[in-house]
């Protein structure tokens, strides 16, 4: 049955702000902001002063409440408040990506220990329901790919580069100042943000509990611009994609820079666009879009989260698989990587090779290298690695390579 819910808010920056905009044009939901909890008591804010506290106990205990909705930064803060709001019997909407990333072991044993119910659709792609479609309508279908660009600030950044030959700082600038990014945006740019939110999507897309820093991970902040120009020059766009491919058993997952031809689902993408790509034995391919960062749009998702608690509303994990990691480290990448000093980089380090040039003082190669290369690769300075069209998902080519060896 549907019920009236009364809020206590926790943080009031830019979702928290887009979140009460949402919740004012929205009739007949009959849910009201009792308290909001602040950090900084002097900011002036656009609400009257009685609505704002400090104290973290004022919305825990006010009985009245009976959902807490956290849009904090600190994610250790906020899993203290999440622990304390549904070991007082309250349901949780929260948008913390990088604590839910590194903690779902925890959100999930407080769930069922409770009882109560912790929804985050807006941790993850910001307006784009993907968890609920994940957990309601492929909860049947095994998957085998999920992929997308998962992180609006850097695909503003790059579209801005691209379309408008910005500079890397103005367009960061950009960002920040529309509320895209992180406070940290070296969380952005550095490509942790979307290995918070692929490691959500993996365990309710293949039940399996990889966390983020088993994700290989490589952000644009080492792009060239001998990348950037061959992208231009070859009709390509530079996307940060971040992907999980299964193969039933294990699952291989990156975030990296990819080269993207025109006939990809992820090419047209601009801006703070998200788009999360599901695969699956039966649907097989398809496309989800939506904006991916800013107050209004996330504050529509934890709205929708607010809305579906009026209802009882709870995840099932139902694919979920207890003590699994089952992340692979076997596949065989396809790159371009690009490099000023030779000593870098060796032929050795490529298990086939295509083909190199030289553009300015930058050299450029192609070819498949292993894991453990790019991993390594990854954290060596001076190298820019982008994944080439063509490099994943590698579990599938092999797959079909082996299928066609038996015919
Ligand atoms: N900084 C994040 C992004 C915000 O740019 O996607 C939304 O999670």
């Amino acid at each position: 049955m549907k019920k009236k819910l009364t809020l206590g808010l926790f943080g009031f920056g830019c979702v928290g702000q887009g979140l009460y905009r949402v919740l004012q044009e929205t009739k007949g939901l009959q849910t009201e902001i009792r308290r909001i909890c602040i950090l900084n008591p002097e900011k002036s804010r656009s609400l009257p002063a009685e609505l704002f506290t400090t104290s973290r106990e004022a919305l825990l205990d006010d009985p009245e409440i009976d959902v807490i909705v956290e849009l904090i930064n600190d994610p250790d803060k906020a899993l203290d408040i999440v622990r304390g709001a549904v070991n007082r019997g309250k349901d949780v909407v929260t948008a913390n990506k990088r604590m839910l990333a590194e903690h779902l072991d925890e959100i999930l044993a407080l769930q069922k220990a409770t009882g109560r119910s912790i929804l985050y659709e807006a941790a993850v792609c910001g307006s784009i329901p993907i968890i609920r479609n994940l957990e309601e309508y492929y909860d049947n279908d095994s998957l085998s790919r999920i992929e997308g660009i998962f992180n609006g600030s850097t695909n503003y950044i790059l579209t801005r580069i691209d379309e408008e030959r910005l500079s890397f700082d103005e367009a960061l600038k950009a960002a920040q100042d529309l509320g895209f990014a992180e406070l940290d945006p070296s969380l952005d740019v550095e490509g942790f943000d979307p290995t918070f939110k692929l490691s959500i999507l993996i365990a309710h897309a293949f039940g399996k509990r990889i966390p983020p820093e088993d994700i290989l991970r490589i952000g644009i902040g080492k792009l060239s611009p001998s990348d950037l120009s061959y992208a231009r020059k070859n009709n390509l766009k530079i996307k940060l994609v971040a992907g999980a491919y299964s193969t039933g058993e294990t699952i291989t997952a990156l975030v990296a820079p990819k080269f993207v031809r025109d006939n990809h689902a992820l090419f047209p993408i601009r801006n703070e666009f998200n788009a999360v790509v599901v695969e699956g034995s039966f649907a097989e391919e398809q496309l989800f879009v939506g904006k991916g960062a800013g107050g209004n749009p996330t504050g529509a998702a934890v709205l929708s989260d607010i809305a579906a608690l009026r209802y009882g509303y709870r995840y099932e994990y139902r694919k979920w698989q207890e003590n699994t990691k089952d992340v692979s480290s076997e596949p065989i990448i396809e790159v371009s990587v690009g490099f000023e000093n030779p000593n870098l980089v060796s032929f050795e380090d490529f298990i086939a090779f295509y083909g190199g040039e030289r553009v300015g003082k930058m050299n450029r190669m192609w070819g498949s290298v292993s894991w453990q290369t790019l991993r390594l690769w990854a954290e060596t300075n001076g190298i820019s690695v982008v994944l080439s069209p063509e490099a994943l998902p590698a579990v599938r080519t092999r797959l079909t390579i082996a299928e066609q060896a038996l015919v």
